[in-house]
């Protein structure tokens, strides 16, 4: 789709999130259609992308939420997700967080440990309520990716061990507050092979055999999500395969498929729109310093991620710049050596793939305002999220100043 990003610009202001609302709908339904023929929900990892709009777009397809915190939840809920398609994951949940899940009768709370199922067992008995439970399961696979974005190994800290997750289902089964209904795992972020998620795929399958035998009856298999996306020009998992694999495996369970996609649904709808300031360059380096940093999109600094950086409406030979933001750490970088034309003052480039993981992550370091969020759907763009203004970022510390003259009263 053609996104006129100078129009944008001129009417919200940069830096700015810009999503393709059609983008995020094709996603979604091309997933769905690949799981055609089994029962399955697709269930949206709100972390991703949190805008309520974008939840809510996802929603009016029919998509599930994966959420990691009780602010995640309400906002599913706020959304419009059906709350039978919310799944409550995380490694630590609080008891408030546990009870607030139990009261809004949720689809499932993902447990991480055998502390944390005690935990959730006390608070239903206090709720005189029974909580739908699935367990994280650790295959101790290697998912192929960054470490920091790897979770799936016994050196992370999520889920539990096969043996251990065994013994929790049998104790949950006994339990009158647990439900055991649910499998889960998830080995990782911007997995491009399908083999890793394959193997784990089998190895939870044969745990969910045992545990029918036991007559735990399984109803949700969670796969996760992780499937990796084009960021430059990776080849990655073939979507029709990954649904195929999981069906076959999956085949004599009897079983919903529950999959808890991010990145695949959200990365490459979004575009991070940033005004040039100006250029600089010293006896090695050219450096195009622009309004956005790396408190609106962390990727690049946190984990020396890649994203395709291109110029707007702008030609000429291009040389390699490294694109770097005000924010006064040396980190503070979009690219290194992109290659881009001469630039000048408000011209202005775009961040590619920057809607999975990029203002979810933003923060106000250095004072700075986080940036709106605008919806682009066919010819029509709406704004999401306002700007944060200055007063935005004082609001909750204002009230606070001992010297009452300097909040102007
Ligand atoms: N399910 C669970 C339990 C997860 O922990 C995650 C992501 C997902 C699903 C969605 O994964 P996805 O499909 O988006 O890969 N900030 C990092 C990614 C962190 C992912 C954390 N967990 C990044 O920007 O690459």
């Amino acid at each position: 789709m053609h996104i006129d990003f100078e129009m944008l610009a001129q009417k919200y202001d940069t830096p700015l999130y810009v999503y393709d609302f059609d983008y995020i709908k094709n996603r979604y339904l091309e997933l769905k259609e690949a799981f055609n023929g089994q029962k399955n929900i697709i269930n949206y990892a709100v972390k991703a992308n949190s805008n309520l709009s974008v939840i809510s777009h996802l929603a009016g397809q029919g998509a599930g939420a994966d959420c990691v915190s009780i602010g995640e939840v309400k906002r599913a809920v706020l959304a419009g997700v059906s709350k039978y398609k919310i799944i409550f994951s995380g490694v630590g949940k609080r008891d408030d967080e546990i009870r607030e899940a139990l009261n809004l009768d949720i689809l499932l709370i993902n447990l991480e440990s055998e502390e944390e199922m005690k935990r959730v067992e006390a608070v239903a008995s206090e709720l005189g309520k029974i909580a739908r439970i699935s367990i994280r399961v650790n295959p101790n696979i290697d998912a192929k990716t960054h470490p920091y974005i790897s979770t799936g190994l016994h050196d992370n800290k999520f889920g539990v061990e096969i043996d251990m997750a065994k013994r929790m289902y049998i104790y949950a089964k006994k339990s009158s507050f647990l439900n055991p209904v649910g499998i889960h795992f998830h080995i990782g972020s911007q997995i491009t092979e399908l083999e890793p998620i394959s193997e784990a795929c089998s190895i939870v399958a044969d745990l969910a055999h045992t545990l029918k035998a036991l007559e735990i009856d399984i109803k949700f298999f969670d796969v996760g999500g992780g499937i990796g996306v084009v960021y430059d020009e990776e080849t990655t998992i073939d979507i029709q395969e990954y649904a195929e694999m999981i069906k076959n495996v999956t085949r004599k369970l009897d079983v919903t498929i529950l999959c808890e996609p991010g990145k695949y649904m959200v990365a490459n709808s979004g575009y991070f729109l940033t005004k040039v300031l100006y250029e600089k360059r010293n006896d090695q380096k050219r450096f195009v310093i622009v309004d956005g940093a790396m408190n609106d999109l962390i990727r690049p600094s946190l984990y020396n991620a890649y994203h395709k950086i291109e110029a707007v409406n702008k030609t000429g030979e291009s040389s390699p710049a490294d694109v770097v933001g005000p924010v006064c750490e040396s980190g503070d970088f979009f690219g290194k050596n992109a290659p881009l034309p001469q630039l000048e003052h408000n011209d202005l480039l775009i961040v590619k793939s920057a809607g999975a993981y990029g203002f979810s992550m933003s923060s106000n370091y250095n004072t700075r305002n986080r940036s709106a969020e605008v919806a682009v759907q066919g010819s029509n763009d709406r704004l999401i999220r306002r700007r944060e203004r200055f007063e935005d970022l004082i609001a909750l510390e204002r009230d606070y100043l001992e010297e009452l003259s300097l909040k102007g009263e």
